[in-house]
């Protein structure tokens, strides 16, 4: 009887076992590699170079850009194709003050056609870097220009036609941090690398050799299995017991973030395009595709050995590694700045943009873009108020659109008829739309030339969601 019941359960033991690794060796032959494998072989965060420029005086600055193609180690030991700016993946970060001349010479060195676009800066349509101004296999672009905008994180990233979302995808995305008199006096953390840290969050999947896995659904758009931060897959990061400002990117093609702290709450003190007026406290931070936001987390009030984790609704993003007390000479002013409203008033037109529909079906206003069209005209200097609704398209899946305007920075004035939300009262270049939503956004025209406007999810961009105005 006993014998019985122990070899029936030894038996019901070894085909669990057996089921285990069948189920298992089937896991491994299925393409793409699973998630969950890999997530305790983190590694430190890397931080982006800051980029030095080759020649430099009181007043201007020139900076060379190389675009390139290279190798990168993201999983076990597979080196898997990327691209980068002056390396392998990413690029570096370029500093800058306003009122600095700075003039860019990119050389584009991979044996296709890109285009650098200075995201969220304001310059004239012709050094703007979009899809007309192509740089061809081989050439040089030299765009200089003034710096002439408030202190802000702003990006930049390729714009050329049909293939904008796969370099992004392959790592074509860098930070520039414009700095101004106002950031240098606040004393707010402000060392690159010490307490003032990049965090350029994106999403990857992999094929079983190593290699990106582009997966284009043509719904949501491209959605990864991995959470990367600088190009590491969910690292980790060493911090002393001070306040530590980082500047987080959402460079993913298609996902929104949803950021929390596993304990405790921080202050967002910038939104795309500068300081906002106060610190604003929160526990919350949504950033979808595009979107920058400047944080401070003051780690003292954790312990030596905690670990805080950054998480994206229940996916990890990264960890912060609790050190020692230390000495932080920095503050968190109660005013970081003053913005100015754009004048209501000085409104010349009201222009309505209707997002619309999902993978093939996007459209903006109804059509796709067409680079022989512009779509709008606006005279130099107006002020116009943008009306932009995100309508459900046939699938009812996607959670909303982030729309970009080039060249200038807006302000919100209202989500739905109701106030925008606190961190959207500050300048802004990317907006999130909802389903279903309406945003008012004024905006004024201070340079000539065409710009693009667009959702930022770039397979959305790619299909057509996109379309150009021309300021004269
Ligand atoms: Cu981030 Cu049209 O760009
Ligand atoms: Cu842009
Ligand atoms: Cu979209």
């Amino acid at each position: 009887m006993q014998n019985r019941i122990l070899i029936r359960s030894a038996l019901a033991i070894v085909i669990i076992v057996l089921f285990y690794f069948a189920l298992n060796f089937y896991n491994t032959l299925n393409n793409p590699i699973n998630t969950n494998g890999n997530q305790s072989v983190n590694k430190p965060l890397p931080i982006p170079t800051l980029l030095e420029p080759f020649k430099t005086d009181e007043s201007s600055s020139d900076y060379d850009i190389k675009v390139q193609k290279g190798t990168t180690n993201f999983i076990g030991d597979m080196q898997t194709p990327t691209m980068g700016y002056n390396g392998s993946f990413l690029g570096p970060v370029i500093k800058v003050t306003r009122g600095q001349e700075i003039r860019m010479h990119v050389s584009n060195e991979l044996q296709v056609d890109t285009s650098v676009h200075w995201h969220g800066l304001e310059v004239e349509g012709s050094k703007d870097g979009g899809p007309h101004q192509v740089i061809s296999a081989g050439s040089l672009w030299q765009p200089s220009f003034t710096i002439d905008q408030p202190a802000a994180t702003l990006w930049f990233h390729p714009h050329v036609i049909g293939t904008t979302a796969t370099q992004v995808y392959y790592g074509l995305a860098g930070l520039i941090i414009v700095e101004d008199e106002n950031s240098k006096s606040l004393n707010l953390p402000d060392d690159y690398g010490v307490n003032d840290i990049p965090l350029i969050i994106q999403d990857r999947s992999f094929n079983r050799n190593g290699s990106f896995r582009y997966d284009n659904n043509m719904m949501d758009g491209v959605v990864g299995d991995y959470i990367m931060v600088n190009g590491a897959i969910t690292p980790y990061l060493d911090v002393k017991q001070t306040k530590m400002r980082f500047r987080i990117l959402n460079g993913a093609n298609a996902s929104n973030f949803n950021l929390r702290l596993s304990d405790g709450n921080f202050h967002q003190i910038a939104s795309d395009g500068g300081l906002l007026e106060k610190p604003l406290l929160t526990r919350t931070l949504f950033i979808s595709p595009g979107e920058r936001a400047e944080i401070i987390i003051d780690f003292s009030k954790y312990k030596e050995g905690d670990k805080i984790r950054l998480v994206s609704d229940n996916d990890l993003v990264m960890t912060f590694n609790v050190g020692a007390e230390m000495i932080d000479n920095t503050v968190l002013p109660e005013v970081l700045t003053t913005i100015e409203k754009l004048d209501i008033n000085q409104v010349t037109a009201i222009k309505t943009i209707e997002l619309d529909g999902m993978g093939h079906m996007v459209t903006l206003n109804g059509r796709k873009f067409d680079i022989n069209r512009i779509d709008d005209n606006v005279s130099l200097g107006a002020t116009e108020i943008w009306e932009i609704s995100s309508t459900r398209g046939m699938m009812m899946s996607s959670p909303g659109h982030p729309f970009h305007i080039h060249g200038t920075q807006f302000q919100v004035l209202s989500r739905n008829g109701g106030e925008p939300r606190e961190n959207e009262k500050g300048w802004k270049d990317t907006v999130f739309v909802r389903t279903g939503e309406t945003v008012r956004i004024i905006v004024q025209f201070k340079y000539k030339g065409i710009f693009m406007y667009h959702c930022h999810i770039l397979e959305h961009e790619e299909e057509g969601m996109m379309g150009q105005l021309e300021v004269e």
